[in-house]
């Protein structure tokens, strides 16, 4: 085994092309990307630019058409091949944390249920006694008894962050996690991903429209047509 190097994810000449009937859209186009361990990385561009479709690949929800994908030293995706679906689960659970425009909470679960639900399928050691700090962190102590429909969007958007984190990943991935939030609560959530970041070192990547949520982030790459535009 290699040791660790700076980089957690390293992204070379990564394509991802979808088909619509005869014509071919080219999402994501020749992406040369690396993703600095315990870094805040913001991804902004126009709508269809392929910010999701980059975060879903980077995040192994998706598989490029071609390129290579590196996560740890260990390559994912390589030479028109990728890991083994048993494999990519198991990155899925162990590594990342995803959070999604949409909450994608679960109506009938309360907050803390909803928090613990991806114990289901996984448990990491430790991960149970850190789920009060995390409820805490979120400010989310007073509700955990409360179903989601008797949130406000912003304490939402919090449960769905303190249900990525759970299983405490090493890297956080969210794409427009404000999209549905007003300025206050949006800038509130940027500047809990940005403490997360500093105190607890963790890789987080942002995809936002948002500029000033973008602005928290060490680094922003945009994106035009599928690629990364020269700064
Ligand atoms: N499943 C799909 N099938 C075909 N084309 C797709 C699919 N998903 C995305 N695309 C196309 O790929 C391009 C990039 O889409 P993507 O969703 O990654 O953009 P985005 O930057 O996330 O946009 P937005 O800001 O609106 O969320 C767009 O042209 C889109 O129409
Ligand atoms: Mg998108």
């Amino acid at each position: 085994m290699s040791a660790p190097g700076p980089f957690v994810l390293e992204a070379e000449r990564l394509r991802r092309v979808y088909r619509r009937g005869p014509e071919e859209v080219a999402a994501v186009d020749d992406v040369s990307l690396r993703i600095e361990r315990g870094s805040f990385t913001s991804i902004v561009g126009p709508s269809g630019s392929g910010k999701t479709t980059l975060i879903n690949v980077l995040g192994c929800l998706d598989n490029p058409t071609s390129g290579r994908l590196v996560l740890d030293a260990r390559t994912v995706f390589a030479d028109g091949r990728g890991l083994s679906e048993a494999k990519l689960t198991r990155v899925r659970r162990n590594v990342f944390g995803y959070i999604f425009q949409k909450f994608y909470l679960v109506p009938t679960l309360t907050v803390l249920e909803n928090v613990v639900l991806p114990f289901t399928f996984f448990r990491k050691p430790g991960a149970e006694e850190d789920i009060g700090r995390l409820l805490r962190l979120l400010g989310l102590e007073k509700r955990a008894g409360h179903l989601p429909g008797e949130l406000s969007g912003g304490e939402m958007q919090r449960v769905a962050i303190a249900r990525a984190l759970v299983n405490k990943p090493a890297i956080l991935l969210a794409d427009e996690p404000t999209g549905n939030l007003d300025t206050a609560r949006s800038e509130e959530i940027g500047r809990l991903l940005g403490e997360l970041n500093a105190r607890e070192g963790l890789t987080v990547v942002l995809v936002t429209h948002n500029p000033r949520l973008a602005a928290l982030a060490g680094r922003t790459v945009e994106l035009r047509d599928g690629r990364i535009r020269a700064a």
